[in-house]
């Protein structure tokens, strides 16, 4: 079978709903994994930062049967003596079995992925973060017990993160709004598509500059930082952008009383959320945080076991 990449929600989206329902199962069988990639390496190219994307990767493919290669992209070949990305991904192809990417610009991600011929998952770049939507939606369905019907406010930056969510919620019948400022509305490509895939679901994706409006009746709402790895915006340039959006008490008494809050971590508290709602009764951010884990093996045991 041809090799598949993640690098969009939308690559695999007739398989998003199995993949969330893997990652329950995967997740209830912890600790009694029978090695399903045992022999199998993943390569994880890293241009930027990580905690939970680096160490959730790593610990799933050994727990898989696998073991995980951490490159830092500063001290290969690419990075130091600009190798070129088509050399990178046919070299690398001929020692690891999948390849798991963060970058700066998706368009070294769109030619990792058309150059390699082992799969290539992203680890986040500057257009989507697929893999954190996946857990998203597993948390959503742990906590909420479904999709349809529900109703998620993204409030804040309409970013990478954003827009994976865009594509997740339309596929799973999630009704999404996207509350951001107009300058800082998600990519308007994918708002388009995702907003045609939920038409044809049933269900609505909408955008928004009202945070009180748009927290009406919302079964979850979402944030996440407002200065993503690699933008330049002056932090009190954002600040003042942004307060509007930031996840409070008053934008949480809006919505159901059963709410849950997420965000993707990691979390500026005072920025676009408060101490007291992260640490309060409505946060899942921790099990979502979790939840990266689970999605993981989901991910990799679709596109890398035999
Ligand atoms: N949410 C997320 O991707 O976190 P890291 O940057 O720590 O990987
Ligand atoms: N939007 C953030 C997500 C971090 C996990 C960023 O790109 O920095």
């Amino acid at each position: 079978m041809a090799k598949r990449n993640l690098i969009s929600v939308i690559d695999m989206k007739d398989e998003w709903p199995d993949l969330v329902e893997l990652a329950i199962k995967l997740k209830a069988e912890r600790g009694n994994h029978n090695a399903p990639l045992k022999g199998k390496s993943l390569g994880m190219i890293f241009e930027k930062p990580s905690t939970r994307t680096r160490i959730s990767f790593d610990v799933a493919i050994t727990e898989l049967g696998g073991h995980a290669v951490y490159l830092d992209e500063s001290k290969m070949q690419m990075g130091v003596h600009s190798e070129t990305m088509e050399d990178t991904a046919r070299v690398m192809s001929r020692f690891v079995h999948g390849i798991m990417y963060r970058a700066f610009d998706y368009k070294m991600m769109d030619k990792l992925g058309e150059w390699a011929s082992v799969p290539v998952i992203s680890g986040l770049d500057n257009l989507e973060h697929p893999c954190q939507a996946l857990a998203d939606m597993v948390t959503i369905k742990e906590k909420l017990g479904g999709f349809r019907g529900k109703k998620l406010v993204y409030l804040g930056d309409g970013n990478n993160v954003c827009n994976s969510l865009l594509y997740a919620c339309a596929i799973m019948g999630i009704d999404m709004v996207a509350c951001c400022p107009a300058v800082r509305m998600p990519n308007a490509e994918i708002m388009w598509n995702a907003t045609k895939i939920a038409e044809a679901n049933g269900s609505q994706i909408i955008a928004s500059h009202e945070p009180e409006k748009a927290c009406v009746d919302a079964d979850v709402l979402y944030t996440d930082t407002w200065i993503s790895m690699g933008d330049k915006t002056p932090e009190e340039e954002a600040i003042k952008l942004f307060k509007p959006y930031q996840i409070n008490d008053n934008l949480l008494k809006i919505a159901k009383p059963t709410c849950i809050v997420m965000h993707c971590l990691p979390a500026h508290r005072g920025q676009e959320i408060t101490n007291e709602v992260i640490e309060g009764p409505h946060s899942v951010v921790f099990d979502q945080a979790e939840n990266r884990l689970h999605a993981q093996k989901a991910v990799l045991y679709t596109l890398m076991k035999d």
